[in-house]
């Protein structure tokens, strides 16, 4: 979702800033723009569409110091070049930068901004058009800076420059995230570490309600009432080759054959000096006080946690509810006595997650969040912190984060068993190293699933995955994969619920992928694909070994039965990976998605 980079030094900025842009293009954009500041005063390139497209309008004689730059995922207003941000002031003095919502700006035109002219449809030109007017009305800029952000409501991250003051970079945030990283001799803004990890790796971490005054020698933050607040740089521990494609087509490709990788860390990470896997005390601990664990999540982490709840209750015998996010705040079930929250996010940063930790630390009950962003909003806000050592994930579409999530999710169930004294008939270790290794061998038959891609998705308007237990769950998270980046109308089903309802919409040819990796519902799935074989579909069972027969299209390397979704979803990540590809879509970059959902 948005993103916002900044630099203030001796060097030209705009292509700092245009490169840092395009390391936020994951998070999913529909127009950028930059404003730089030279001794002429500020100078302002946007464009709908991609960074590639703003490259082709930037102003290349223009040398300056000084700029902001931002991509836009619209909210309010379409997306387009007047809507596309820096926004500036009526008289041009104030350029800005904004992410996040802001809830008031109707009664902020009102009550401040009566007979302003505004030339965007946007929340973000309300900020700017006021901090013009209380400086209008005689307060030095930071004063009417942080007047105005006191006069907002909702979330926001922003940088703002001033054309009479070509040294200084207003910052300031809430709910939204944004850092501000330190260099010799030059300092940078931007929403994540990556995007500035071209020229320094120190960040400060900025806090809610919080602004920033930025030179390019000092970064002073203030709280809202001008107080000074002390916090020290950490070193953000990204390899910068992680963040390249290499020889990688698209990162999510690249993504998908890290799994087994990504397996093999999460294993050595979780494991002590005697090789067992081991959670922090404190963890276990507030599992263990837990009469009832609530999961929540957004997206793919979601159905990460529709299987962890399988993993939590059959292991760990702990009652388990998986709530998706954005409707828990508002519609909050029956807590039980002592409920420990787990919020599982790849980013960390998802808005919907957050406002249900702000509401539950607010009831006072105890977080846990698994996480692949160390120092994510996330993180910092939970009691307890799970880390998910995948790397930094850049394709929107997840893929190696869900299935580091089910691995977390596996060890944290069966620790937490064994510290309640319950055995397991299995030990998770080598169970893991299993699956990493099936992992392998899947993501080496590339050809076979751009065939299966090819033989049913090619031309299909829609594609339905059904499944019995975990692999219902991974039927909706394949469904999922599908539509994300191929646009191929897909869902997931129970397969006896199919029945109910949307039978109704099978046709000749409609394919039907059905997962057939659990013992105890084999039968049972198979009955349904006869169901919708009658009705003409055409199905494409993958199975696992040892559940095998001759009609299926293709059979998994076995696996622990439990641990199957870890790998079953492979085939499914890498299907939907080439129907994208055959219908010419943007594999890495969805139309209207957007890696990190920054706005609840
Ligand atoms: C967005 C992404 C999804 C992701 C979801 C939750 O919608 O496009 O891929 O699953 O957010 O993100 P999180 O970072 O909280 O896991």
């Amino acid at each position: 979702m948005c993103g916002i980079v900044g630099y203030i030094g001796n060097k030209d900025s705009k292509e700092i800033l245009l490169r840092g842009l395009e390391k936020l293009e994951y998070r999913g954009y529909d127009s950028a723009g930059i404003a730089v500041a030279d001794e002429q005063g500020i100078h302002v390139f946007k464009e709908k569409g991609r960074i590639a497209e703003l490259r082709g309008i930037v102003d290349e004689s223009v040398i300056a110091p000084i700029g902001i730059g931002h991509t836009r995922w619209a909210t309010h207003g379409a997306p387009s070049q007047v809507n596309a941000h820096p926004h500036q002031s009526t008289k041009g003095r104030f350029t800005i930068v904004h992410n996040g919502v802001i809830e008031n700006y109707a009664i902020l035109k009102r009550d401040y901004l009566q007979g302003v002219e505004f030339k965007s449809d946007t929340d973000t030109e309300v900020i700017v058009q006021l901090i013009e007017k209380i400086v209008n009305e005689g307060l030095a800029v930071e004063a009417a800076f942080r007047k105005a952000i006191s006069l907002l409501h909702g979330s926001y991250a922003i940088a703002l420059l001033d054309e009479q003051d070509k040294n200084t970079i207003y910052v300031a945030k809430n709910k939204s995230p944004l850092l501000v990283g330190l260099g010799t001799d030059f300092n940078v803004v931007a929403s994540d570490a990556m995007a500035m990890l071209q020229v320094t790796d120190q960040y400060v971490e900025l806090m809610d309600k919080e602004v920033v005054i930025v030179t390019k020698e000092d970064v002073t933050i203030k709280k809202l009432d001008g107080q000074v607040v002390e916090r020290a740089p950490y070193t953000a521990e990204l390899d910068a080759s992680d963040i390249e494609k290499g020889t990688y087509p698209h990162y999510m490709l690249k993504e998908i054959d890290e799994q087994p990788l990504v397996m093999r860390k999460i294993i050595q990470a979780y494991q002590n000096e005697q090789n067992e896997l081991a959670i922090h005390k404190d963890v276990l601990e507030a599992m263990n006080e837990a009469d009832r664990i609530y999961i929540i999540a957004c997206g793919t982490s979601y159905h990460a946690g529709l299987v962890g709840k399988q993993f939590i209750e059959k292991w760990a015998k702990i009652p388990v509810e998986v709530h998706v996010a954005s409707e828990f705040s508002y519609n909050m079930p029956l807590l039980s006595k002592k409920p420990l929250f787990i919020f599982i996010s790849q980013s960390g940063e998802t808005a919907d997650s957050r406002a249900v930790l702000v509401q539950v630390k607010e009831l006072g009950y105890k977080a846990l969040t698994i996480t692949n962003v160390p120092g994510s909003t996330l993180s910092r806000e939970a009691d307890y912190t799970l880390l998910l050592h995948a790397g930094p994930e850049i394709a929107v579409a997840s893929t190696k984060a869900y299935t580091a999530q089910l691995a977390v999710l596996a060890i944290l169930a069966a620790v937490t068993a064994e510290a309640k004294g319950i055995g397991l008939e299995f030990d998770l270790v080598p169970e893991l190293a299993i699956v990493a290794n099936a992992m392998e061998i899947l993501c080496d038959d590339k050809e076979e699933m751009e065939n299966i891609a090819r033989e049913f998705l090619a031309t299909t308007r829609n594609c339905f995955f059904i499944g019995r237990s975990l692999d219902f769950y991974v039927g909706l998270e394949g469904a999922l994969k599908l539509k994300e980046i191929s646009y191929i109308q897909a869902e997931g089903f129970a397969g006896g619920e199919l029945k109910h309802g949307t039978m109704a919409l099978i046709e000749n040819n409609t394919p039907v992928i059905a997962l057939a990796t659990q013992g105890h519902v084999n039968l049972s799935i198979r009955g349904n694909v006869k169901e919708v074989v009658a009705r003409g579909a055409s199905p494409c069972i993958i199975s696992m070994k040892g559940l095998e027969t001759e009609e299926d299209r293709y059979v998994l390397p076995e696996v622990h039965e439990t641990l199957a979704p870890l790998v079953s979803v492979i085939p499914l990540q890498l299907i939907s990976y080439y129907a994208a590809l055959h219908r010419d879509c943007d594999v890495d970059k969805p139309r209207n998605l957007a890696k990190s959902v920054t706005v609840e």
